[in-house]
C-alpha cells in the first residue's frame, strides 16, 4: 500500500550549517523509524551540505522548486539534472507561494513535474483553494482543475511516483488547520480524480495534507483514510517538533 510520505519544507530558512545542525539533532531521533518516507527540502545553498550528512540514512532530500530544463541562459534558476547530481530524490513543484508571488501557472507546474520524472526525481505537486474560493463552495471545482491540469503531461504509467500536496492557502502559515474531516474530503475528492485520470494507479499516489501541520494535530490528520503524510513548514524547522509528526505517521 501507500507509504506516508512527511516532507519538511523549510521555504527560505536555515543556512548551510544551520541545515547540518538540524541533521546532528534530527537524525538521532528518526533512527528507528522505518515505515514513513522523510524528506528534507532546504534551499538549495543547503543541499549540498545536508547531503553529506544524510548519507546513509534514510532521509530522503528535495529540492522547493525546478526549471523544467535541462541547461541555457535561465539567470537564477536550477534544473532537474542539477537536483539528481547532488541527491535529490524528490522536488516540491506549484508550491501556493510559488503560484501566488511569482505567477506560476498549472502550465509551468505541469512542465516542472513532467521533467522531474524523465530525470527519475518524484515531483510533490502542491494544489489548493484559498480562503475566498472555499467560502464561494468553489473548493471542488479550483482542485479539481488545478490537479488535472498541473498533471496534464505525466503519463499513466509514470503516475505512481507522483506525490500530491493538499495545501489549502488558507491554513498555510495561518496556525488555522483544516480539521481531518474536512482535509479527508477534499484527499478522497483528489483520490477519485487522480482514478479518472490515472487508473487504479491513483491508489498508490500519496496525498498529503499541508497547513499548520503541528506535533499536537498530525496524528488527527495523519489517522484519515486518504491523508498519506504531511507537508510541513513551520514545524518542521526545530528537529524535535518535526520528529514528533513523523513519528505521529509511523505505526502506532
Ligand atoms: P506551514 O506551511 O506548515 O507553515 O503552514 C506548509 C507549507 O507551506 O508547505
Amino acid at each position: 500500500m501507500r507509504r506516508p510520505v512527511l516532507a519538511a519544507n523549510w521555504k527560505m530558512h536555515k543556512t548551510a550549517r544551520e541545515a547540518e545542525a538540524f541533521a546532528d539533532a534530527f537524525l538521532p531521533r528518526v533512527a528507528r523509524i522505518d515505515d514513513v518516507e522523510i524528506v528534507l527540502a532546504p534551499p538549495f545553498t543547503a543541499l549540498a551540505a545536508l547531503a553529506r550528512r544524510l548519507a546513509g540514512s534514510r532521509v530522503a532530500l528535495a529540492g522547493q522548486n525546478v526549471n523544467p530544463e535541462k541547461q541555457g541562459a535561465f539567470t537564477g534558476e536550477v534544473s532537474p539534472p542539477m537536483l539528481v547530481e547532488v541527491g535529490c530524490a524528490f522536488c516540491i513543484v506549484g508550491h501556493s507561494e510559488r503560484r501566488a508571488l511569482y505567477g506560476e501557472s498549472d502550465a509551468l507546474v505541469a512542465a516542472k513535474a513532467r521533467a522531474l520524472l524523465e530525470h527519475g526525481i518524484r515531483p510533490i505537486v502542491c494544489v489548493g483553494e484559498t480562503l475566498e474560493q472555499r467560502e464561494q463552495g468553489r473548493t471542488a471545482a479550483v482542485v479539481g482543475a488545478q490537479l488535472r491540469a498541473s498533471l496534464a503531461s505525466v503519463p499513466a504509467e509514470r503516475a505512481a511516483e507522483l506525490v500530491v500536496a493538499y495545501e489549502p492557502v488558507w491554513a498555510i502559515g495561518t496556525g488555522r488547520t483544516a480539521t481531518p474531516e474536512l482535509a479527508q474530503e477534499v484527499h478522497a475528492l483528489i483520490r477519485a480524480r487522480l482514478g479518472e485520470q490515472f487508473g487504479a494507479a491513483a491508489d498508490r499516489i500519496p496525498i498529503q495534507y499541508g497547513g499548520s501541520v503541528k506535533p499536537e494535530n498530525a496524528a488527527g490528520l495523519l489517522a484519515q483514510k486518504d491523508i498519506d503524510g504531511a507537508l510541513v513548514g513551520g514545524a518542521s524547522l526545530e528537529a524535535e517538533s518535526f520528529a514528533r509528526i513523523v513519528r505521529a505517521g509511523g505505526a502506532p
